[in-house]
């Protein structure tokens, strides 16, 4: 059966400052070597303090949009996966509506941390081919460097923020949606969460005290977990599409350290020249990775007619998801 859903088009944005990994090293006992051996990160970008999720999404929102050739009066939903919202609630998304003028649209915030991007696809996929929306703006964006903490050498080093997006539409031809996976693994929450801020932990002088309001990560178990998922949940959105590792032509994974990236790879059979890599630039960008990702290489013309791409991320919850799309 034809696929009902396509991309219409993709946009990102990232803040001008930069912060290189020198940078870091004045503010905590780390080096250029470590950050660079252990991740293959070499800078990030920092947002300015008045420019929140909701603007990142809005110009990433409207690249999208210029690329698929849409009004934003032309959408009907808006989903911006984050979880570096301006406001605990309502959804930053409904600021992203204010800022686009995309007053016919209904919108909403998902929750699904680094795989949040390949979530909202899955989604607005599922709800084109039923027909309940036409055009979807999905959004993943995030203020990263407004949760990590400053004095943890751990996790500072290895976040930043950006945004990226994509239109989701009926598919006439280009970008067709052919598969995707998604999964959680709830029993392991606490791997990787924000403990202060919600309602388990609300802010108080000694939950900021005990610096609870930043994020917090094991890391090796994180490494262990990702290794593991990537390459499987890139493996079930292929078989659902019927297709092999050699079919594919572009690898997009969530960029979060070089390490993980070259073992999905391995795990795929996939020559490192086929997997598409922008971390050194920008860091982790949790649900912003994969759109900044996807745009960067429609920019660099490596997504040609035909050409099959897979998306894969993992994240906090655990979650982790896949899309297999075609050119
Ligand atoms: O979107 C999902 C988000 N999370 C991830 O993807 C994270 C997955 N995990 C990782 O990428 C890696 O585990 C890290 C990059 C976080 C850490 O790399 P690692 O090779 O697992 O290092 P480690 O945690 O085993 O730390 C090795 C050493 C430790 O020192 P000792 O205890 O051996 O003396 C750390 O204290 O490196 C030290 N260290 C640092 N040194 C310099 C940790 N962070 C730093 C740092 N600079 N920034």
């Amino acid at each position: 059966m034809k696929p009902l859903a396509a991309i219409l088009g993709t946009g990102h944005y990232v803040p001008s400052r930069v912060m290189t990994n020198a940078d870091l090293e004045k503010i905590v006992e780390t080096s250029d070597e470590w950050i660079r051996s252990r991740t293959g990160i070499r800078e990030r970008r920092i947002a300015a303090a008045d420019e929140h999720v909701s603007d990142m999404a809005t110009y990433a929102g409207k690249a999208a949009l210029e690329s698929a050739g849409i009004q934003a009066s032309e959408l009907d939903l808006i989903i911006l996966a984050t979880l570096t919202p301006d406001y605990t609630w309502p959804a930053a998304a409904c600021l992203v509506q204010r800022k686009l003028g995309a007053f016919r649209a209904s919108a909403f915030d998902i929750s699904a941390a680094c795989s949040g991007f390949v979530y909202g696809i899955s989604l607005a996929q599922a709800m084109v081919a039923a027909g309940t929306a036409k055009n979807i703006l999905v959004i993943g964006a995030e203020k990263l460097s407004a949760v990590v903490d400053w004095k943890d050498r751990n996790t500072c080093v290895l976040f930043g923020d950006g945004a990226g997006a994509v239109v989701v539409g009926p598919n006439q031809g280009r970008g067709a949606i052919l598969s995707t996976h998604l999964g959680t693994d709830g029993t392991a929450v606490e791997l990787l969460y924000q403990p202060g801020g919600g309602t388990v932990c609300p802010v108080s002088p000694e939950s900021l005290a005990e610096r609870k309001h930043f994020l917090h990560m094991n890391g090796k178990e994180v490494y262990k977990f990702a290794v593991k998922v990537m390459g499987e949940a890139a493996e079930l959105a292929m078989a659902k599409a019927g297709l092999k590792s050699e079919d594919i032509s572009l690898f997009i994974p969530h960029q979060a350290n070089i390490r993980i990236i070259e073992a999905a790879a391995k795990r795929l059979e996939l020559p490192m020249e086929k997997v598409f890599i922008n971390l050194d630039k920008y860091g982790n960008t949790s649900a912003a990775s994969v759109g900044i990702a996807l745009d960067e290489a429609q920019a660099a013309g490596r997504l040609k007619r035909g050409d099959k791409t897979v998306l894969v991320a993992f994240g906090a919850g655990l979650t982790w998801a896949s899309a297999v799309i075609e050119w």
